[in-house]
């Protein structure tokens, strides 16, 4: 299995090109299931979760053309030759779930298995689920798989959401630009991502208004057409380099990367002492050699500080001159990146949603794995920092959503390397 080695204490300087959004990619893809005119994405990140679901998309019958060193993916649905998402392809990729809805939209039933579990918490499914049964879909779960119909189509509805999801606001977008009527999403989640899938919906011929608002409005169409779309840049990734940038001492233009997406974490920064300037070509971090100042944070639904960037901040908070403390309030078992960190030396506890970090002086390298994605990106953010050598196991985690990941750091000064078994 391959690994990185980061030798640490190399202040990162130049330029990092932000790639395509994951998160949004992988919706973006699934909505070619709605239309049998074929639709082109652009700034398609290449990674492990976006080639998955290329080939997830496959099976069900979409003629997927995407060259390994493209960022731009024809996908043609023409005709739904399966309606079936197996049980080995959603449990490799979450994201997976959500060719239910456009399978349902436009086949009128799927078989999808349920994801399950995952390592940063349970994450069921039920508000999807809902949304769909709101929409007149019958749902049956069985053995595992979710048996969903609407054989004569999904209606139009009003649906509330509890509380707010992103992969549920997004699901029922996809279900509902093919309803029959109109169809209104309140407490929807208002990442960037939802904006994209709008705009890229709505490309195709689809009549969706309000998305980046609480309120969702979706006047259903009976077909889509073919349209060409690029994928927003990926928020996250941008947050992470500008992250690192302030870890190593860096001074590093993150091109492409739009502060108001990055906005909340930029506000944290600047409290630990982060300098950073935007201008047309993207956002410009720079940390001088000097202490950071502690700063707490609680992650919350966009524009609060994302979730996805707090494993990366409480990296950067093992070295501030100080306490602070980190909430996690979306994810219940979000915390697994603490004790590897503590093995570079961090002194951090954690006491159930809540991490408190005793900034120290010195992080040493030594090796270390993690469970998921963030969690291992913020380990090369600590082996930035840290005295010697870290080497990160489990690559596959980074794969899946950190686009060449090593040369971006490595094109800025970092010592960081792949190593293969
Ligand atoms: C998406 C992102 C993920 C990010 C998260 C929050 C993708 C592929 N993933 O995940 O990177 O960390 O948003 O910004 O876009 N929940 C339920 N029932 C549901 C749906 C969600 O209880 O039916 C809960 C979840 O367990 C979680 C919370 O709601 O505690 C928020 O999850 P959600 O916003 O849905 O996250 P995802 O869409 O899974």
């Amino acid at each position: 299995m391959d690994r990185i080695t980061i030798v640490g204490g190399v202040p990162l300087k130049g330029a990092i090109p932000i790639s395509g959004a994951k998160n949004s990619a992988l919706k973006l893809m699934a909505a070619s299931l709605l239309s049998a005119e074929p639709l082109t994405l652009e700034n398609v990140p290449q990674l492990a979760d976006t080639r998955f679901m290329a080939q997830l998309l496959a099976s069900l019958g979409v003629t997927v053309e995407w060259p390994r060193l493209s960022s731009t993916a024809y996908l043609e649905a023409k005709e739904i030759a399966s309606t079936i998402a197996p049980y080995d392809q959603v449990r490799k990729m979450r994201a997976s779930f959500n060719v239910l809805g456009p399978l349902l939209a436009r086949a009128g039933h799927a078989t999808v298995s349920l994801p399950g579990g995952c390592a940063i918490g349970a994450r069921p499914v039920d508000l999807h689920l809902k949304a769909f049964e709101a929409m007149g879909a019958d749902i049956l779960i069985e053995a595992g798989y979710v048996k969903a119909a609407a054989l004569r189509g999904l209606k139009g509805a009003t649906i509330a959401f509890p509380f707010v999801s992103v992969g549920a606001t997004e699901h029922a977008m996809l279900a509902a630009v093919l309803a029959h009527g109109d169809t209104e999403l309140r407490n929807c989640a208002k990442e960037p991502e939802i904006a994209d899938l709008a705009a890229c919906l709505n490309a195709m011929g689809a009549k969706v208004s309000g998305a980046g608002t609480d309120i969702i409005q979706i006047q259903g169409v009976s077909s889509l057409k073919a349209a060409r779309h690029a994928v927003m840049p990926d928020r996250i990734e941008a947050g992470t380099y500008a992250i690192a940038a302030a870890a190593a001492t860096g001074d590093v233009l993150l091109k492409g990367a739009q502060y108001e997406h990055i906005a909340a974490l930029m506000e944290k920064l600047k409290l630990a002492g982060v300098e950073s300037e935007t201008s047309p070509e993207g956002v410009r971090v720079r940390r001088a050699d000097a202490a950071l100042a502690p700063v707490d944070i609680d992650t919350d639904p966009y524009p609060g500080f994302p979730t996805d960037l707090q494993a990366q901040f409480m990296a950067l908070m093992c070295r501030a001159d100080g306490v602070s403390t980190i909430k996690e309030t979306i994810f219940e078992n979000r915390f697994m990146h603490a004790p590897e960190l503590t093995r570079l030396g961090a002194n951090i506890s954690v006491h159930g949603s809540e991490a408190v970090v005793t900034g120290v002086k010195a992080l040493v390298g030594a090796p270390v794995m993690a469970t998921d994605l963030r969690a291992s990106v913020s380990l090369v953010i600590a082996g930035l920092m840290a005295e010697g050598e870290t080497t990160v196991n489990r690559v596959y985690h980074l794969d899946r959503g950190f686009e060449r990941l090593v040369e971006k750091l490595a094109a800025c000064g970092a010592q960081v390397a792949r190593l293969g078994e």
